[in-house]
């Protein structure tokens, strides 16, 4: 797989091709009967992998995940641990953006300059920076400052 500085490093519209088709080919297997709104996600990591990842809902509402949070999983399954960017995309004509859980979940692996595109089916729409979803994230680093007995 290219790493980041290799000359095979993909160009930017080369890399969200790459991430808009995995995003639309995972989407047809999103298991969204409750909502009727299926939602792909694809990520890339440091390395260059892409993970991909659809809405799976259950009967039982409240314990459907989301398509960010099932690509996030499959990339940490796999050993990785960094995202660079993210594609969410759903069939509105209005760019989906990623949910408030997603967001955390993202920043759990991602910087304040990681690129989240949320994408319809027709076009990748605008980047937008982690820090401009998730401004004053509560992270690994706040949790260790405020446990009680220091960070050890
Ligand atoms: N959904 C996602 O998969 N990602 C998001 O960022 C927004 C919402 C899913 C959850 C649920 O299955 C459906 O879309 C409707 O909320």
């Amino acid at each position: 797989m290219a790493m980041d500085q290799s000359p095979e490093a993909p160009s930017e519209p080369e890399l969200l091709a790459h991430l808009f088709d995995a995003a639309r080919a995972v989407q047809r297997h999103a298991h969204a009967p409750y909502s009727r709104f299926p939602v792909g996600a694809a990520l890339r990591t440091r390395s260059g992998a892409i993970f991909a990842g659809c809405n799976v809902e259950n009967a039982a509402y409240p314990e459907g995940i989301c398509a960010e949070t099932g690509a996030i999983a499959a990339m940490v399954a796999a050993g990785e641990r960094e995202i660079t960017h993210l594609l969410v995309m759903g069939d509105g004509v209005t760019p989906l953006t990623p949910c408030g859980a997603c967001r955390q979940r993202i920043a759990e692996f991602g910087k304040a300059d990681t690129l989240v595109y949320g994408a319809t089916r027709n076009d990748h729409g605008k980047a937008m920076r982690l820090g401009e979803l998730l401004p004053h994230a509560f992270t690994a680093h706040r949790l260790a400052e405020g446990r009680i007995g220091g960070e050890g």
